[in-house]
């Protein structure tokens, strides 16, 4: 079981999968996914006597329905060459080099493949905050959190284990933190600025024109509260774009300033990046 900011993530086999879930029900959450990580390598069934069980599941549950959580979104799409990610994840059990080994045998009987836990982490977390994982084992999300530079309390049983995964993660990979390259950008998780906000630090002066669409087709004029005026029309940059457009429309992208520096029009949305730069440098 792992706990992540304000969700929580369960992975089990047909053996308990389905208690888990009803319990997790029972207890109020709410399932945001299931994921089935189909095992492209698994243990045959030795004596035959059923079909080969090659997937687990991990169930993504949140306290409180409805509430805001993390999901980057974007960083699985990129993940996955620009498709969004499924709830399918072909996935090898954990073999080879990465499996670790004491006096020649595993040290532990169901030690996760880090690529599972990179993807849980990813998705779900974001760089600085702090995962819990109440079944450490050998310690497969604290060495994949250190890589993503998220924080991480592990809680296990087992002496042996503990041991185990001190050690791992005493040499588990740790970059240096350089936001870039841990965080995928996403527009949608942008400040919100009012357009009002413009007007007031001046980055657009009341009077000033605006014009709807790149060829600057219809003109409109900046009121000093923030809001448009075109054709004896009044309303916010959203509202007069979706009665021009006669249909949804993002007011940042529709309408456009000309803008002195490239003597062209520009998106307003240019001036809301102008602004949120002006401030991050404060
Ligand atoms: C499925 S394993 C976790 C494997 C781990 N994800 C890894 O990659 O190594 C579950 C672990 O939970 C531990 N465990 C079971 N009951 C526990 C409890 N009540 N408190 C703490 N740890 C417990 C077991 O000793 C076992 O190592």
């Amino acid at each position: 079981m792992l706990k992540s900011t304000g969700t929580l993530w369960v992975i089990g086999s047909y053996h308990n999968i389905y208690r888990v879930g009803s319990i997790l029900q029972d207890l109020g959450y709410w399932i945001l996914n299931d994921i089935v990580w189909v095992k492209r390598n698994p243990m045959p069934n030795f004596r035959g006597v059923r079909f080969t069980n090659a997937h687990e599941t991990l169930l993504w549950a949140q306290k409180e329905a409805g509430a805001k959580y993390t999901f980057n979104y974007r960083a699985m799409k990129a993940l996955n060459d620009d498709l969004q990610m499924r709830s399918d994840w072909f996935l090898p059990i954990c073999t080879g080099k990465e499996r670790l080994k004491e006096d020649g045998k595993k040290a532990h009987p169901t030690q996760k493949p880090e690529a599972l836990l990179y993807r849980v982490l990813l998705a779900t977390t974001e760089p600085g905050d702090v995962v819990l994982d109440p079944f450490f084992g050998t310690g497969t999300t604290g060495a994949m959190a250190k890589k993503l530079q998220r924080h991480f309390i592990g809680i296990e049983l087992e002496p042996n284990y503990i041991r185990v995964a001190r050690k791992r993660l005493e040499s588990a990979m740790q970059l240096e933190f350089n936001a870039p390259v841990f965080v995928t950008p996403d527009p949608r998780k942008r400040q919100r600025v009012p357009f009002g906000t413009l007007v007031e630090q001046g980055f657009i002066n009341p009077g000033d024109a605006l014009f709807f669409g790149a060829e600057g087709q219809q003109k409109a004029t900046v009121q000093a509260d923030g809001s448009l005026v075109l054709n004896g029309r009044r309303g916010s940059i959203h509202a007069m774009a979706r009665a021009l457009r006669n249909g949804p429309a993002n007011g940042w992208r529709a309408w456009y300033f000309r803008d002195d520096q490239s003597n062209s029009l520009q998106p307003i949305d240019m001036l809301r990046e102008r602004y949120l730069n002006q401030i991050s440098e404060l």
